[in-house]
């Protein structure tokens, strides 16, 4: 009754700054669209490899933008990415990224074991007010909570964006048993300011859109591997014949084929120990083309091969 009660006029924090943790596809994203809305954005990786390429991928995005803004100004084109850029700072220190912040956006590798590992130690290092989020796409997030203090658990939830970032307007917000209302009220707050539309759904694997997705982008690989079609073939069908913007290997190479792999595993995982029945063992079994591929580090359009070659 509290959920469906929930009114505009509940408690909540105002989300000034954010701490997002990796710097990949997402975590690059979801910092460029925080810093376009005003909010203060440290983004931190492991290594200033790692962080050089996501300040790359977040100029490159702007610069799409800026073009657009101001078509006939280089000049305010510029600006408009100086003004994003200097809003972000670039760490590999995870402590000192954390001081002080209001939120943390986590959006590192789909590994439950390194997920819990990293909010273990985050939560000894943020103050009280910190709340948590995961971006997770397919893991538990009362299960990466876990590893955290019961009261943190209360300011823990989920915060799913899309990729790219910038130009999908939807976010899942998830909220466990143990996340308050103030969190939840905080997460979609933030959703809003940065103008994307929030849905939420349980705690469940998936959630809303990769529940649907993922089995099928692992169907159309089956269906590769059993040469019922070729993937171009798949692919036209599916834009031209259901209308679809990417056909599901296009669509594979752009999610990163280590990630699906990493859903897909997680999720066996969970129905061979009996610990998740609402998923069948038929839709989560492995596909032998697709751990092939990534085997030879064919991630998709990020490692420039993948079910395509890209330049
Ligand atoms: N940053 C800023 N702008 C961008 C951009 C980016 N990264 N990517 C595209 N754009 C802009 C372009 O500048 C262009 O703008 P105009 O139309 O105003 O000129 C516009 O977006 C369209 O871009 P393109 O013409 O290059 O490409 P497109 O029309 O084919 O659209 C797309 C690109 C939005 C990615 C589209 O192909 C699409 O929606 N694909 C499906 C993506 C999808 O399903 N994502 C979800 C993946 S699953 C997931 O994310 C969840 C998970 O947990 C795995
Ligand atoms: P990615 O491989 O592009 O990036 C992950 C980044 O995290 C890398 O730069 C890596 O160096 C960094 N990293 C790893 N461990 C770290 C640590 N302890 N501290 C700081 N940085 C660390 O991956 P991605 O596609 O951005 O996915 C990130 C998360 O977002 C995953 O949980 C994934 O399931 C989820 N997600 C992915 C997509 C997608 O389409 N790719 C969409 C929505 C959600």
């Amino acid at each position: 009754a509290t959920r469906r009660h929930l009114s505009s006029s509940s408690t909540r924090m105002a989300v000034n700054n954010m701490t997002v943790f990796g710097g990949g596809l997402m975590g690059a994203g979801i910092a460029q669209v925080a810093s376009q809305h005003g909010i203060k954005v440290t983004l931190c990786d492991l290594t200033d490899q790692a962080l050089a390429t996501s300040k790359t991928m977040i100029q490159k995005s702007l610069s799409r933008i800026a073009n657009k803004k101001h078509p006939d100004s280089k000049d305010e084109q510029q600006a408009f990415i100086s003004g994003v850029l200097d809003n972000v700072t670039f760490s590999t220190d995870p402590q000192a990224s954390v001081k002080d912040v209001d939120l943390v956006v986590e959006a590192i590798v789909e590994n439950i074991k390194v997920k819990k590992e990293l909010f273990h130690m985050l939560d000894g290092e943020c103050d009280a007010k910190t709340i948590f989020a995961s971006n997770t796409s397919s893991l538990s997030i009362s299960e990466i909570a876990s590893a955290t203090t019961p009261a943190r658990r209360a300011k823990f939830g989920g915060l799913h964006f899309f990729n790219p970032v910038p130009q999908m307007k939807l976010v899942e917000v998830i909220r466990t048993e143990e996340t308050s209302d103030e969190t939840f009220q905080t997460l979609l707050d933030v959703c809003k300011r940065m103008q994307k539309r929030a849905v939420s759904c349980k705690d469940t694997p998936g959630f809303i859109v990769n529940r649907l997705l993922v089995p099928y982008m692992f169907e159309a690989v089956r269906m590769l591997e059993r040469e019922d079609a070729t993937a171009e073939d798949i692919d036209a069908a599916m834009k031209l014949g259901a209308g679809y913007p990417m056909g599901p290997f296009e669509l594979l190479d752009f999610v990163g084929l280590d990630t699906a792999q990493h859903i897909m595993d997680g999720w066996r995982l969970k129905v061979e120990s009996g610990e998740e029945k609402s998923l069948s063992s038929d839709l989560v079994a492995p596909s032998g083309l697709l751990s092939q591929k990534v085997k030879e580090g064919k991630l998709g359009r990020k490692s420039g091969e993948g079910f395509y070659k890209y330049n």
